[in-house]
């Protein structure tokens, strides 16, 4: 309001903006009078709003406070009380002789979002969000809180719960074969805290070249990036990372891999390339950081067990609850080895103090109870329908189209034909609403003359949004 009504009447830092009572009572309305005595509270609460929003732009000259008080019908007693709490928080400035206004270093807030942005489809790693077991969670957290001990609601274990640690081991070695003492499980806030957590180790301790594979999840390398690591690409082929390529090991640190399911090739590591790249990470002293990001979802044969189960003592395991149960609940795992343990709780001290206990206990009955795996079983059976039902429209409207990798998991990568531009597709898509991610974000030097892909999250597309987005495919590729 004051922005349009302005006058330039003087001399304090160029010319001064002046609001009348009048544009005041016009724009905060009438005070209401409930809860008398806090009145002067209530004005400076609606004023402060009026700053942060730009409605009182910086500079701007206030009333006299005996006019405010007129034009709202109050007393000056309560103008002043408002003006003083606003001159004491710095939202106003009084200088004798010169008024009250507001200050300078008041920023504005940042306008309000705008409502209703479509949620993203067909974004790769993301679950199928409408899945998520309201009802089980309610009754785990419930129990969680019912049953937890006044202590558990202080700071707690920096590694996160002793119950859910426990139950973490006993489901990690069932499902993933995994070699775990619930001494060495860390729960942390996802797989990029972990990630975090270790390149902040690594860093720290010299070991400050991390291999990645190539192409891989932007997001997991720039992460590596930028907390100072050198990351160094190493190519990935029909067997996974190609150990033989990894150049100048001595030089290593860590290897960050995604053996169950190669992000986004969907290749699974084969056994002889597990053999190979535990023989050099021994022989260089190199430890091997396994994101095992998704790998609860198989579709046509049995889970492949991770690299941490044959290499406990320099494989570092990761995991989370994203992919099985949602983003938001920012639930993982870190299993490292003893050696690194130490190092990897101080720092966790230093980042997060602790975890989230209430969070934690609900995702512990979760696993006791068997109400996670029924969860990741209904959802297993919904993605391998999902999946199957894309690649065979895929088949039939785009035979060129190449799907790459493993049935597994949450995504598949579709290899283009080299004619057509990866870009041209990737624009359409996404002009009709889908969030599919390009094979080129995902690489660190493309090799001249590859194809083009498509990484697509098909866990959340219902059967209508697979035939429509192989429908824009189909039509963006001519
Ligand atoms: C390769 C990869 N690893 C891990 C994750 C999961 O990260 P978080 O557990 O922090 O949600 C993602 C998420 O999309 C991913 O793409």
């Amino acid at each position: 309001m004051a922005r349009n009504k302005n006058q330039s009447v003087g001399h304090f830092h160029g010319p001064i903006r002046r609001c009348s009572a009048e544009e005041l009572h016009d724009a905060l309305g009438r005070l209401e009078r409930a809860g008398a005595g806090r009145l002067g509270i209530r004005l400076a609460g609606l004023l402060r709003e009026l700053i942060r929003t730009g409605g009182l732009p910086a500079g701007t000259l206030m009333p006299p406070s005996r006019s405010v008080a007129e034009a709202f019908g109050v007393s000056r007693g309560v103008v002043v009380t408002a003006y003083e709490q606003l001159l004491a928080e710095g939202f106003l400035l009084a200088r004798q002789g010169s008024g009250t206004r507001v200050a300078d270093s008041v920023t504005a807030a940042d306008p309000a979002p705008t409502p209703s942005v479509p949620p993203p489809v067909a974004r790769p790693g993301l679950p199928d969000l409408g899945g998520f077991p309201r009802t089980r969670w309610l009754a785990a957290y419930r129990h969680a809180l019912m049953t937890m001990s006044s202590a558990d609601f202080g700071y707690g274990d920096p590694r996160g719960h002793q119950q859910l640690r426990a139950e973490l081991a006993v489901y990690l070695r069932r499902t993933r074969g995994a070699v775990i003492d619930p001494e060495y499980v860390m729960v942390v806030n996802g797989v990029a805290e972990g990630l975090a957590l270790l390149a902040d180790v690594a860093a720290a301790t010299g070991r400050r070249h991390i291999a990645v594979e190539d192409p891989a999840s932007p997001g997991a390398r720039d992460l590596m990036a930028r907390r100072g690591i050198t990351v160094v690409s190493v190519p990935v082929d029909g067997e996974g990372i190609v150990v033989d390529a990894i150049r100048e090991p001595g030089r290593l640190g860590a290897v960050l891999l995604t053996p169950a399911h190669q992000y986004p090739t969907g290749v699974i590591l084969s056994a002889a390339r597990r053999h190979a790249l535990i023989e050099l990470a021994r022989a260089h002293d190199v430890m091997l950081i396994e994101d095992d990001y998704d790998g609860a979802f198989r579709y046509a044969r049995d889970p492949v067990g991770c690299l941490q189960g044959l290499a406990p003592d320099i494989t570092v395991l990761l995991g989370s609850v994203s992919k099985t149960l949602a983003p938001a609940l920012r639930l993982g795992w870190l299993v490292a080895p003893r050696a690194w343990q130490e190092q990897l709780v101080a720092r966790r001290v230093v980042t997060s103090l602790a975890g989230q206990a209430m969070d934690e206990l609900a995702l512990a009955h979760l696993l006791l109870t068997g109400g996670y795996d029924i969860h990741v079983r209904q959802m297993r059976r919904r993605y391998r329908t999902r999946r199957m039902h894309l690649v065979e429209e895929l088949g039939t409207a785009s035979p060129d189209v190449v799907v790459r990798g493993d049935a597994s998991g949450l995504h598949l990568l579709a290899e283009l034909p080299p004619q057509v531009r990866e870009q041209t597709v990737l624009s359409s898509l996404r002009l009709n609403g889908f969030d599919v991610q390009g094979l080129a974000e995902c690489r660190m030097g493309s090799p001249p003359g590859a194809p083009g892909g498509l990484v697509i999250g098909y866990a959340a597309l219902a059967p209508a949004s697979i035939t429509r987005l192989v429908s824009v495919l189909s039509q963006a590729m001519g």
